[in-house]
């Protein structure tokens, strides 16, 4: 059985995501997205409510898992059973933090492949960062965020 992570903040899912989200799905029998729980960071969405985000999102897929994480990505992998984790890159802006994190990722356990997706060009500058900054200023989300999730992440990056 070949299993996959994709992990992530996903704070809020963006389009970009949901297009690496069906590119992964096609190459494994089981993909689990997982929001990282970060304690250093403040996020705009609580980890509950970007794992019900993306959960409304994928709907009854069988094969995908959405799920939440604390601690090393390397630990949550093994304790899945998972040969691989997923990473989108979008552009060569991304490469170097990319590359840093997959190759400690392989030092701490070496058993783990990285795979990289590329989405598609018109996601290329679609970030979590921008859709939190648009929202937050009232800018459109349209082709940013999913269409049914749309409202909800304009609604809630508006409120002070
Ligand atoms: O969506 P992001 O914020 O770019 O995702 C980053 C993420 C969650 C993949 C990364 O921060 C991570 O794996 N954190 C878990 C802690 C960990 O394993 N750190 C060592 C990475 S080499």
């Amino acid at each position: 059985m070949r299993t996959a992570i994709y992990p992530g903040s996903f704070d809020p899912v963006t389009l970009g995501h949901w297009d690496i989200i069906q590119r992964a799905e096609k190459l494994v029998d089981k993909l689990v997205v997982a929001v990282l729980y970060n304690p250093s960071k403040s996020p705009a969405f609580s980890v509950e409510e970007r794992v019900a985000m993306l959960r409304e999102l994928v709907g009854d897929r069988p094969n995908i898992v959405i799920t939440s994480f604390h601690g090393l990505l390397v630990d949550f992998a093994k304790s899945q059973g998972a040969q691989f984790i997923v990473r989108g890159v979008r552009a060569f802006s991304d490469f170097e933090y990319e590359f840093q994190m997959a190759l400690m990722n392989r030092k701490l356990a070496p058993e783990l492949e990285t795979v990289f997706l590329m989405p598609k060009e018109k996601y290329s500058a679609v970030s979590s960062r921008l859709v939190r900054e648009i929202g937050s200023m009232g800018g459109n989300l349209a082709d940013l965020v999913p269409d049914t999730l749309r409202e909800r992440i304009a609604g809630r990056l508006q409120k002070p």
